[in-house]
C-alpha cells in the first residue's frame, strides 16, 4: 500500500499510516457518537530535506488535517510522522519547543498568525525568542533587532517597516511578514496552507517566487496545501493528490503532468489543462457531490463519481501501486500494469 522512499537521501519528514477520525458526537452531554469523520485515513508520504510537496484535492479531503497533524497541533488517531527518524507525536516541554522551532507554519490567512497590536518587528522577534528555547544569545536586543531587520531584508521588505502595525501593510505584505516570522527559528520544514490564494493574482507568482528562493538559500523544505494546480505545478517537485481522506495519485510533479492516470486526477486537471496550449484536453466532468467523509462509499471511494467505475471498484479498495517509477496510483484500472 505504502509508497517507499523516493530516490536521494532518508526523508527528513514521514507520515506513516496516519488517520484521524473525528468522533461526531449528539445530545446536551456530547455523549451519544453517531459516527466518525474519516478526515484522513491512512495516509503515507515522504518530504526530503530542501524539497517542496504538493498537497492537492478538493475541498474537505484532509490537506488541512494532515497540516495540522504535521504541525503537531492535532494527535492523529492511528499512524505515526517522524521527523529525521524520530516521532513527533508525544513530545513534551523542551522537545515540542525544539519541535516547534524546526516545523513552522503559513497559513492562508496572515491575520491568524499576526497580532494587530503588535508592531510586526516584535512579532517577528517574539517568534525567535520562543523558539530559541533557551539559546542565551536571544536575550541581546541588538542581536535580535539584526536578525529582524535581517529576516525583513529576506522577504522583501523594508528593516524600518518593523515599526508599522500589520494593518499598515497590504495583503501581500502581510503574507511576508508572516513568513518572516516563521523563518525566524531557522526552520528545516515550513508547512504553506494555501498561501497565495487570498492574494491577488498580479502578487501571487511574486509570493511563489519569493518561497522559492528562500528555499535555495536556507534548504527549507515546504509542505505546499494548495488547490490551484497551477501553483503546485510550479512550486512541488513531488506531488500528492487525496480524495476523501486518502492518496489517489502520488508521483514527481512534472511526471504527474506529464502523464495524469487517475480519473479523479485527471478531472482535476481538465478544468485547467485548457490553459496549456498543444495539449491534448481529455474532458472529464466530476458527476455529483464529494461523498461525506462520515460514510465514504465502499471499495474505492471515488466510484460513484467515476466515469470508467467496473464492478469491482464498490467492492475492493485498489492499492497504491507504482505504475512509473516514483508515480503512484490507486485505481482498479491499472490492477494489471
Ligand atoms: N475538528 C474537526 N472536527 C470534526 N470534523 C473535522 C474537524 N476538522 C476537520 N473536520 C472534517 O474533516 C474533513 C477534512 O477537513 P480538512 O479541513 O482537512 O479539509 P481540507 O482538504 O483542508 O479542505 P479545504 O480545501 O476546504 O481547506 C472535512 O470533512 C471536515 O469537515
Ligand atoms: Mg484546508
Amino acid at each position: 500500500m505504502r509508497a517507499p522512499a523516493q530516490d536521494g537521501g532518508p526523508p527528513l519528514l514521514r507520515v506513516e499510516g496516519v488517520r484521524k477520525h473525528f468522533a461526531l458526537t449528539k445530545g446536551i452531554l456530547l455523549t451519544r457518537t453517531l459516527g466518525h469523520i474519516k478526515a484522513v485515513d491512512d495516509v503515507s508520504f515522504e518530504i526530503r530535506a530542501g524539497e517542496t510537496l504538493g498537497l492537492v484535492g478538493e475541498s474537505g479531503c484532509g490537506k488541512t488535517t494532515t497540516s495540522r497533524i504535521i504541525l503537531n497541533l492535532e494527535e492523529p488517531t492511528e499512524g505515526r510522522v517522524l521527523l529525521d527518524g524520530e516521532p513527533i507525536h508525544g513530545l513534551k516541554g523542551r522537545a515540542l519547543n525544539a519541535y516547534r522551532a524546526k516545523v513552522q507554519a503559513v497559513f492562508q490567512d496572515p491575520w491568524s498568525s499576526l497580532n494587530p497590536r503588535m508592531k510586526v518587528g516584535r512579532t517577528i522577534a517574539e517568534s525567535l525568542i520562543v523558539n530559541a528555547s533557551g539559546d542565551r544569545a536571544w536575550g541581546n536586543r541588538a542581536r535580535i533587532d539584526e536578525r529582524v531587520r535581517e529576516l525583513l531584508l529576506q522577504v522583501g521588505l523594508r528593516p524600518e517597516q518593523a515599526q508599522q502595525y500589520p494593518h499598515e501593510f497590504s495583503g501581500g505584505q502581510r503574507q511576508r511578514v508572516a513568513l518572516a516570522a516563521a523563518l525566524a527559528s531557522r526552520p528545516k520544514l515550513i508547512v504553506l496552507d494555501e498561501p497565495v490564494s487570498a492574494l491577488d493574482v498580479s502578487i501571487r507568482a511574486q509570493m511563489m517566487n519569493l518561497l522559492k528562493d528562500i528555499q535555495a538559500q536556507d534548504d527549507v523544505a515546504y509542505l505546499l496545501v494548495a488547490h490551484d494546480l497551477a501553483t503546485v505545478r510550479y512550486m512541488a517537485d513531488h506531488t500528492v493528490v487525496m480524495y476523501l481522506g486518502k492518496i489517489i495519485e502520488q508521483a514527481p510533479t512534472a511526471a504527474l503532468f506529464e502523464d495524469v492516470r487517475h480519473p479523479y486526477t485527471k478531472a482535476l486537471f481538465s478544468a485547467v489543462l485548457v490553459a496549456w496550449p498543444g495539449r491534448q484536453k481529455e474532458e472529464i466532468e466530476l458527476k455529483g457531490e464529494v461523498p461525506s467523509p462520515l460514510n465514504p462509499p465502499s471499495g474505492c471511494r471515488f466510484h460513484t463519481r467515476c466515469p470508467w467505475v467496473m464492478p469491482r471498484c464498490s467492492q475492493r479498495e485498489p492499492a497504491l501501486r507504482e505504475v512509473s517509477p516514483g508515480h503512484f496510483v490507486a485505481c482498479h484500472l491499472f490492477d494489471n500494469a
